[in-house]
């Protein structure tokens, strides 16, 4: 199989049937293929939506944070958003500087701030007065003064899968929009801390602008009363959220949400900071697997079982999440309504129920669309399964960025 570094000529860069089936017949499946100029296409258009606005894009890094991915990005100029401190090591190993890096997580370790600290990142973002108060101890011990900015919730609904819903009051992420006032007020009292920003993030896969821009004037609003009170708020940190089209429907455009954003901000002389995961990396990349089985008995459902499941793509399983399904080399024939599975023992490790297929068999070979976010980044290796490879097409040529995980890989941590 390929070695990670080797490259391979892919006519013209599309992701056409004869590449996907020479990917597959190289590294087996299942197996993610990323589109380089796809992911940079999508971080132009948003970046040049904000015009002359002052704005700093940070790429979530909990979308897909492959170096390959977070690689790509930073060269196109993209700062970073990390959830965890693994996504901060990332992050800095993929080339982005501390001071591109803001950090958000609800329960973040001692550890993890120790290092954020010490690391000066651009911002800190804080959950919760607790942590506010952990962090100045960590700050003064080590002599620093962190950058802070406050995680607020106003209290909005994403109008998105309530598992992927975070602005709600009754929801564990930040301090409400209300008491942020008095936090602030406390925090300029703290010396070894300097509050720089407000940041929401309110969820994912929000497919319509009207909560993310009331959102967002919320936040303006809040930014503007500190101004006010002689807070020296630099950024506002409007987060993630904005959904793309699984099927088709129609959804508001990065640009458009960009246009909107840019407009609030315009003239306030804050920086727009917006942490965007799905937007720039989730149509960019596909799930190559083949047909294990064609299971249909008189009067039972018909099953296509494919080769991957739950453990490369969690969202079908986590959220009902739709993926658009496409045979590589269709076959002639109707189409078939069946259920597409995975090969877990768990009954929730379906991609698709009831939905109309090609007529397929054992062997033939599939793309599950739309996976760039969310898909490989969320793997794992239930019942011994191995994490799949991942290919980069881009620039007329494809490359393995990380080969098959191997039993000895798995093992190595057991011995
Ligand atoms: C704090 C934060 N920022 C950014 C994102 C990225 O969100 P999305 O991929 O929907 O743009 C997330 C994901 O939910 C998040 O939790």
């Amino acid at each position: 199989m390929s070695a990670p570094s080797s490259s391979h000529p892919a006519a013209g860069s599309t992701l056409d049937s004869l590449l996907l089936s020479a990917i597959a017949d190289a590294v087996g499946t299942p197996a993610y293929v990323y589109h380089g100029d796809q992911i940079r296409r999508a971080y132009r258009t948003i970046d040049d939506a904000f015009g002359e606005v002052p704005h700093a894009v940070h790429y979530a890094l909990k979308a897909n944070s492959s170096l390959a991915v977070a690689r790509l990005l930073r060269a196109e100029g993209s700062a970073a958003d990390a959830n965890s401190m693994g996504e901060v090591e990332i992050a800095l190993r993929a080339g982005y500087r501390p001071d591109h890096i803001v950090f958000t997580g609800v329960g973040k370790r001692r550890e993890e701030l120790e290092r954020a600290v010490a690391l000066e990142l651009l911002a800190i973002n804080v959950e919760s007065s607790g942590e506010l108060d952990r962090l100045h101890e960590i700050a003064r011990a080590h002599g620093s003064i962190a950058r802070v900015a406050l995680r607020v919730n106003p209290n909005i609904d994403a109008q998105s899968h309530p598992h992927i819903s975070t602005g709600l009051r009754d929801s564990k992420f930040g301090v409400p929009i209300d008491l942020a006032p008095a936090i602030f007020d406390e925090m300029t009292r703290r010396p070894h801390l300097r509050p720089i920003g407000v940041h929401v993030h309110i969820g994912s896969q929000i497919t319509t602008l009207e909560p993310l821009v009331r959102a967002a004037e919320s936040v303006l609003e809040l930014a503007t009363r500190l101004r006010r009170a002689g807070i020296g708020i630099e950024h506002i940190d409007f987060g993630g959220g904005l959904g793309i089209s699984y099927d088709g429907a129609p959804s508001p455009t990065p640009a458009e949400y960009v246009v909107a954003l840019a407009g609030l901000v315009r003239g306030t002389g804050f920086t727009a900071v917006i942490e965007p995961g799905r937007a720039l990396v989730g149509a960019a990349g596909l799930l190559l697997t083949r047909v294990v089985d064609v299971k249909h008995f008189a009067g039972s459902r018909r099953f296509v079982v494919i080769d991957a499941g739950m453990t490369e793509l969690m969202r079908p399983a986590l959220y009902g999440a739709y993926h658009q399904v496409d045979a590589v080399l269709p076959r002639a024939g109707e189409l078939v309504v069946g259920d597409l599975v995975g090969p877990i023992c768990e009954s929730t490790d379906i991609f698709a129920r009831n939905r109309p297929l090609p007529p397929l068999e054992a062997g033939d070979l599939l793309v599950i669309r739309d996976v760039g976010a969310y898909g490989a980044a969320m793997g794992h290796t239930y019942l011994r399964r191995p994490l799949p490879p991942e290919v980069m097409v881009d620039g007329g040529e494809w490359r393995v960025t990380r080969r098959r995980q191997t039993l000895d890989d798995m093992l190595r941590l057991e011995e």
